[in-house]
């Protein structure tokens, strides 16, 4: 990386430079530089409507940029040791449907972990591609699936020779990492592309104690929502192509296709501007946040009743890494289960992150301070402090059913369907992927045979108050199906 390059904020200085020529605006948006804003747009974002400003071929065009964007995009790509990265102003859901559609054509096999994110069902809706899955581990004691490792993909490839592509979500949302390595290059022996869903590791480059990234593990393209875990706004994320990647320019047409044609400017330079952050700072910044991190579990694991997993996760022999930045706090030592302690907490003011099971994942990041972890710390101990210490008994998080596919997502989607009650839909093919949000990983996914253990899935989840997304009914007494 060249560091002094790093200083620089292409875009951020290519839009403040634009509005300070104050051009009267005859050009979308409407409300012409807040001007005819509502009140409370001007009252919430003041100033920064000036710089709202989305389709402006004088500052460059993110879907052939030949200016600041592309500057911009290089520094991020030098940064993270990519051939070519990608700004998405709609997450890392259009990166992970840009990278299947980039890679597969209809028809062609994706090999897939069952806890794959419902972007990737969209990517196969999208491009007509067939998921086959392979199995994952399940830790029984922390209740988290530690993903797929190489003898599953191993029985994937040996049962599905002609797959064209495996994806993997690498670190999952607790923080566990698959051995990734081992799997890149087993897959690329085999002549698979693989595909790294890194949602959940922006950060990973800048601490030696975090998984080592998708990127250097030799992945060909991986997808990162900078805005979960490093400081862009909502929404923003990058997409990263290694440098021996072939298909660049088919990730290119396909990032601009599932992206709208006015993109957000605020979002580029946010995406700029975290760039730059996390280059100068960010093994200061990730350095504290991990302390933090660690010192809150460590004092979790001092309270009775609670407790909190850390790098022990990795005596799980498929276990390749673990970032504890993700806190993992299980209640079942006070008889509580993840949706109770989560609104106990909420009571406290304290919010997380997701619940299942037992627990509850509160994500620590370079927002963090002594402040914060103090009140998390506070709220467990007052939780604690008015609840029995009795024996563990989980509330167990039940596996998720394995996927039975019948037909491609693609042609699920296309096929004529009709609604039946959830309670008749056994043996039915879904046209619906049903997932619980978050983490929002199918139950049931287009295409798939809604087996027994997708619905007992479905029901136990929701007798312990969580509710379903997706699913045309909303809180799903129906589901639509294939007709037969
Ligand atoms: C594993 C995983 N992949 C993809 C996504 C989608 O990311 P985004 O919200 O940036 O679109 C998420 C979001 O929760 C996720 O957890």
């Amino acid at each position: 990386m060249d560091r002094e390059n790093q200083h620089k904020v292409p875009f951020v200085d290519a839009l403040e430079d634009y509005c300070r020529c104050h051009m009267v605006p005859f050009h979308t948006p409407g409300h012409k530089l807040g001007c005819g804003a509502s009140v409370y747009q001007k009252e919430l974002f003041g100033s920064a409507l000036d710089r709202d400003l989305g389709l402006m071929y004088a500052l460059d065009d993110l879907f052939r940029p030949e200016g600041p964007l592309r500057e911009a995009m290089q520094l991020a790509a030098d940064l993270y040791g990519a051939g070519r990265t990608f700004f998405s102003v709609n997450g890392t859901t259009a990166c992970v449907e840009a990278m299947i559609l980039a890679v597969c054509r209809r028809g062609d096999e994706i090999i897939l972990p069952r806890e794959a994110h419902r972007s990737v069902m969209n990517g196969l809706v999208l491009s007509g591609a067939v998921p086959v899955y392979m199995e994952s581990r399940f830790a029984a004691v922390q209740q988290i699936s530690l993903g797929p490792d190489l003898d599953g993909l191993k029985r994937a490839v040996k049962a599905h020779p002609g797959a064209r592509a495996v994806l993997v979500t690498y670190p999952t949302y607790d923080g566990v990492a698959i051995q990734l390595e081992e799997m890149v290059r087993y897959a690329h022996a085999q002549g698979l592309y693989v595909l790294v869903d890194e949602a959940h590791g922006a950060h990973l480059p800048f601490q030696a104690a975090f998984p080592k990234e998708a990127l250097v593990c030799g992945a060909d393209c991986v997808a990162q929502s900078t805005h979960k875990l490093a400081g862009s706004l909502t929404q923003t994320s990058m997409l990263h192509c290694a440098r021996a990647f072939p298909l660049t320019d088919k990730i290119a047409a396909a990032m601009a296709l599932v992206q709208s044609t006015s993109p957000q400017y605020w979002f580029l330079a946010s995406l700029d501007s975290a760039r730059r952050q996390l280059a100068l700072d960010g093994e200061r910044l990730t350095g504290r946040a991990l302390a933090l991190a660690r010192q809150l579990r460590h004092e979790l694991n001092l309270i009775s009743g609670i407790c909190s997993f850390g790098r022990e996760i990795m005596d799980y022999s498929t276990v390749g890494g673990f970032d504890e930045t993700k806190i993992t706090i299980d209640f079942s030592g006070l008889g509580l289960d993840g949706r109770e302690a989560e609104r106990l907490l909420r009571r406290e003011r304290v919010e997380v992150e997701m619940t299942a099971g037992s627990h509850v994942l509160a994500l620590i990041t370079i927002g963090d301070s002594e402040a914060s972890t103090a009140a998390l710390l506070k709220a467990c101990r007052r939780i604690a402090s008015s609840h029995s210490v009795c024996a563990v008994e989980r509330s167990t998080e039940p596996p998720l059913p394995i996927p039975q596919v019948c037909v491609s997502p693609q042609e699920a989607w296309n096929a004529e369907v009709e609604t039946v009650p959830l309670t008749q839909a056994l043996g039915r093919v879904s046209a619906e992927a049903i997932s619980f949000y978050p983490p929002g990983i199918p139950v049931v996914g287009l295409g798939e045979k809604i087996t027994a253990a997708c619905l007992e899935y479905i029901a136990r989840k929701m007798t312990a108050g969580y509710r379903p997304n997706g699913a045309a009914g909303g809180l799903l007494p129906t589901v639509r199906v294939l007709c037969l």
